[in-house]
């Protein structure tokens, strides 16, 4: 399976008359099963915008995103279908991805039925259980009847994750999912999801101003700045030999935690 952007562009309408925003400037880039992918750009550089086409949240004003070469706008019924099952998001937390009057057991009981991925109470709570602890919330039983605000922010996220992945995804589009967390919390969320793609195979979309996240988990890099990608690469390259300026300065503004593999 490949998600593509090929050329996409998003041009919002500007704010109380305004000028037009060109949020992203005809962007390509690709991401497969297995495969970790971050996007990192200043703030305002297009990478959520970037996100919300590859997840079809919002349409691309000009440009296509395709799944397996099929492009997603024109998609209907099954095939829409199987979309919206294989490609999933994981939004942060504090954005309120999570209703507070659901249980566990309901936030992801809920996208079980939704996409038919069991049969039966007894069904869809095993397979609930499951990929609770998958996502390291184990015994899975003892999360089931929790409220979010009976749960840390990395327990929270986790149920997210555990909500994208319950459905088999093949890729996760992660929009700032752990900048919210602590650090020893956030390293170990990221350990999860970086174990879901040796594991299950998941690919991930990554988007974060993390440096050092970037630098831990990442497979390729991809740079944005006034919405366009400026540079792309495998993570050593990027952080290694930078090709642009602007990318330089990226990396240097960010905190070196650790020094490169
Ligand atoms: N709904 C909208 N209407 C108008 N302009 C928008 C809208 N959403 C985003 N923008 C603008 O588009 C540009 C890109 O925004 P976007 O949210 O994609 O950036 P970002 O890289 O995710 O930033 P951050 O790192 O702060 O999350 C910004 O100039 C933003 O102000
Ligand atoms: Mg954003």
């Amino acid at each position: 399976m490949l998600l593509e952007a090929r050329e996409v562009s998003k041009v919002y309408r500007g704010r109380r008359g305004g000028a037009p925003v060109v949020a992203v400037d005809r962007a390509s880039m690709s991401v497969a099963p297995g495969r970790f992918v971050a996007v990192v750009g200043e703030s305002g550089s297009g990478k959520s915008t970037l996100a919300r086409m590859l997840l079809g949240l919002i349409p691309a004003s000009d440009g296509h995103v395709l799944l397996d070469g099929e492009d997603i706008a024109t998609m209907r019924g099954e095939r829409m279908a199987h979309f919206r099952r294989s490609v999933q998001a994981v939004l942060q937390d504090p954005a309120g991805s999570l209703n507070p009057r659901k249980r566990v057991r309901q936030a992801i009981g809920e996208v079980v039925r939704l996409h038919r991925m069991a049969n039966g109470a007894a069904g869809v709570r095993a397979k609930i259980v499951e990929a609770l602890e998958l996502v390291g919330l184990t015994p899975g039983e003892q999360f089931l009847e929790r409220f979010p605000g009976e749960l840390s922010g990395g327990q929270r996220q986790r149920v997210l994750i555990a909500r994208a992945i319950v459905v088999d995804p093949e890729i996760i589009v992660a929009d700032e999912a752990v900048s919210a967390l602590d650090a020893s919390v956030k390293a170990g969320v990221l350990r999860t999801m970086r174990e879901l793609t040796e594991r299950l195979g998941v690919g991930y979309v990554f988007i974060t101003h993390d440096l050092p996240v970037v630098k831990k988990v990442a497979d390729e890099v991809i740079v944005m700045k006034s919405g366009r990608i400026v540079e792309s690469g495998p993570k050593a390259q990027i952080f290694s030999e930078p090709r642009q300026e602007y990318t330089r300065t990226l990396l240097a503004a960010a905190p070196v935690l650790e020094p490169v593999a």
